[in-house]
This record gives C-alpha cells, sequence and structure tokens, in this order.
C-alpha cells in the first residue's frame, strides 16, 4: 500500500527561559492511503503536540521540532508558513474538540462556508459552494436548511457535524480529528463514528483520530499508535493490539477502560502518573510504572520491534520479535 504520510524521529519540544518540555520523543510510524489511525495515551501524552506540528500551528520561537514528517514528497516539518498554507485545508485538514467555538455566532453557516472556501479557491461561485457545502451536509446527516442557520440555533452535535463537513470542503487526502466527539454524549458521538466511517468509503480519506478513549479507536480505527509521555509504545493493527496488546502501557490502558463488549468487570487504574517531561528519560520511559520493569529497562531505552502481524513495540519484554504467533 502507498504511504501517505511517513513519521521518522519527530521530537517535538516546548522552549522557555526556564525550561524545555520534552513533549514528543522520537517519534517514528507511517500511515497508508485509506488507512484511519486511532493515536492514544492518556493525558499529557503528547497527541495535540503531535498533530499541531503536522499542521505546523505551534508558536515557532516557542517550539523546537526535529524530524521528518513526509506527506507527498514534502517534510511538513520543514516547508516554509507559505506551503503549509496552501496545504492546509486542501491537502490536510484538522478538527478539534469543540471546533463549533471557532465559529461566528452572527454570520449563518453558508456565509462562513463562503469565507473559508475562498481562501483556496477565491474564483468559485455562490452556487457551487452551496452544492458541495450540501452535499458534505448530507453525509454528515444533516438537512440542506442547516446552511441558512446561525450557530445558535443549533445543538452542539449538529455543530461538531458542521465542523467535521467543513473540514472536508475541498476532499483533503488527510483529515485529523483532536478529541473531535469527546465533548458529545455518548450516542451523538457514536452517530458521528458510524457516520465518519461510512463517509470514508465513499470518498478518498485518510483519517488520523486522536483521542484517550479507547472505545472511539474500537469504533472507527483500523491501526492504533499508542503514544506514553511523547514516547510511541506500540503501533499496529486494532483488531491484533486490541486482542493481544503487548507492551505493558497498552495492556493498562485496556485494563482501566470498560469492556467493549460492556461486561460488567473491575478496571484497572494504572498506578503513578506520567514522569515530568522536562527530562530526557535514559531507559524506558515507562519503567517507573510497569510491573514488568527490571534494571535493564531503567538503564536502557528499548528499540522498536517489528512482530509477525507487523505491529512495532518498544518493550524489552518482547526484543525478540517473534514471540507473537
Ligand atoms: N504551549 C505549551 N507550552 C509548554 N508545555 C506544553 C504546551 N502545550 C502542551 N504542553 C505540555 O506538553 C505535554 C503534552 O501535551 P499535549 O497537549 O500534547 O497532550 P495530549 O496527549 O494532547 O493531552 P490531552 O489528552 O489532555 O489532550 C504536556 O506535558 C503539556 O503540559
Ligand atoms: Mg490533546
Amino acid at each position: 500500500m502507498e504511504k501517505l504520510l511517513t513519521l521518522e524521529n519527530v521530537n517535538v519540544s516546548y522552549v522557555n527561559k526556564e525550561k524545555k518540555v520534552y513533549a514528543v520523543r522520537n517519534v517514528s510510524f507511517s500511515i497508508e492511503k485509506g488507512d484511519s489511525l486511532g493515536i492514544v495515551g492518556e493525558s499529557g501524552s503528547g497527541k495535540s503536540t503531535l498533530a499541531m506540528a503536522l499542521l505546523r500551528l505551534h508558536n515557532e520561537n516557542l517550539t523546537e521540532i526535529t524530524g521528518k514528517a513526509l506527506f507527498s514528497g514534502k517534510n511538513l516539518l520543514e516547508i516554509t508558513q507559505e506551503e503549509m498554507n496552501e496545504l492546509r485545508w486542501q491537502d490536510i485538514s484538522v478538527v478539534f474538540q469543540k471546533a463549533m467555538n471557532a465559529l461566528s455566532p452572527v454570520h449563518r453557516i453558508g456565509e462562513q462556508v463562503e469565507d473559508i472556501y475562498h481562501i483556496h479557491v477565491p474564483q468559485a461561485s455562490k452556487k457551487e459552494i452551496e452544492e458541495r457545502m450540501i452535499k458534505l451536509l448530507k453525509l454528515v446527516n444533516l438537512p440542506e436548511r442547516v446552511y441558512r442557520l446561525y450557530p445558535h440555533e443549533m445543538s452542539g452535535g449538529m455543530l461538531q457535524r458542521v465542523a467535521i463537513a467543513v473540514s472536508l470542503l475541498h476532499d483533503p487526502k488527510l483529515v485529523i480529528f483532536d478529541e473531535a466527539t469527546t465533548a458529545l454524549d455518548v450516542v451523538t458521538q457514536g452517530q458521528i463514528l458510524e457516520e465518519v466511517v461510512q463517509m470514508e468509503k465513499e470518498m478518498d480519506m485518510t483519517r488520523i483520530m486522536i483521542t484517550h478513549d479507547m472505545s472511539v479507536v474500537a469504533a472507527s480505527c483500523n491501526k492504533v499508535a499508542v503514544l506514553y509521555a511523547g514516547e510511541l509504545m506500540e503501533v499496529g493493527y486494532v483488531k491484533d493490539i486490541f486482542k493481544n496488546p503487548m507492551h505493558p502501557y497498552t495492556q493498562g490502558l485496556l485494563n482501566s477502560f470498560p469492556s467493549l463488549k460492556g461486561e460488567c468487570e473491575v478496571l484497572h487504574a494504572i498506578p503513578g502518573f506520567l514522569p515530568d517531561l522536562s527530562k530526557p528519560s535514559e531507559g524506558c520511559i515507562f519503567a517507573p510504572r510497569c510491573p514488568h520493569a527490571d534494571d535493564r529497562c531503567r538503564r536502557e531505552k528499548p528499540v522498536q520491534q517489528t512482530m509477525k502481524d507487523t505491529r512495532q513495540v518498544a518493550c524489552w519484554l518482547h526484543q525478540g520479535g517473534e514471540e507473537n504467533e
């Protein structure tokens, strides 16, 4: 399969006078065309930082970004802001949590869509834009009349659907959802996820789904990348990783979520907290919280290993690479 995005040793640090926060550390993985990849990890694990780096939304004076993020032959981390402005929305778009807050309360949805559309296609006619948006509104299960409504006339779920539709205006190759459905009730969230999965079948779309909710990944992604304290612990197919998580952190994350089948069981939180991200880590960054950690784990960083089912795991327990059946 053709790769759409390949990350190689991506590091993102926030720097100010007093200290440096190593928020994303040496992350490498790739996304194939048509993939849907969930990025999971507890709060503060660097998920949004990574997404913002890919879109170059950080204040460049206060961040240090190294590594490569290759997209259509370009390194997203190195291109100029002008080049990025060309790509943003046209090729890569993003939907944030509460994206609806970005809409102006005093203009109808249609007027705002026209403004957004004209940034990239200044010559587009009103009719052309309306037709395009109405087609997208249908995809996210909204009626045509939404085009003429003001944001305050809609519910949170409707507005988030509008935000998703807007992100698809220019048929982007890659869409990044950053907790885009988190603020919604579970029923609405479930419906939107179904619509997104359906939409992908109809459009040539690749998606990154950032969430701390494993059930969102289970419902809408075919691959998953597990981040902890800015480092990649495990990445591979959802069907393999959910059935047989290999990294102790992935095991902990899955154990701390209610069963996806709805069975009653005791949930186990992962004891301890994220480490201080202003310090570089020597051994495995998860070692202080890992029930299996030994001296080597605390001393040396495990290398990412590729298993038979193509997943990659960074853990000393799996350095042979062959334990996986
Ligand atoms: N502008 C900033 N300046 C300094 N540190 C920051 C900044 N933004 C984020 N951080 C730190 O970087 C780390 C990663 O944060 P990030 O927002 O990427 O996590 P996240 O995985 O998206 O968490 P959440 O699930 O809560 O959204 C955290 O330790 C956070 O405190
Ligand atoms: Mg975040």
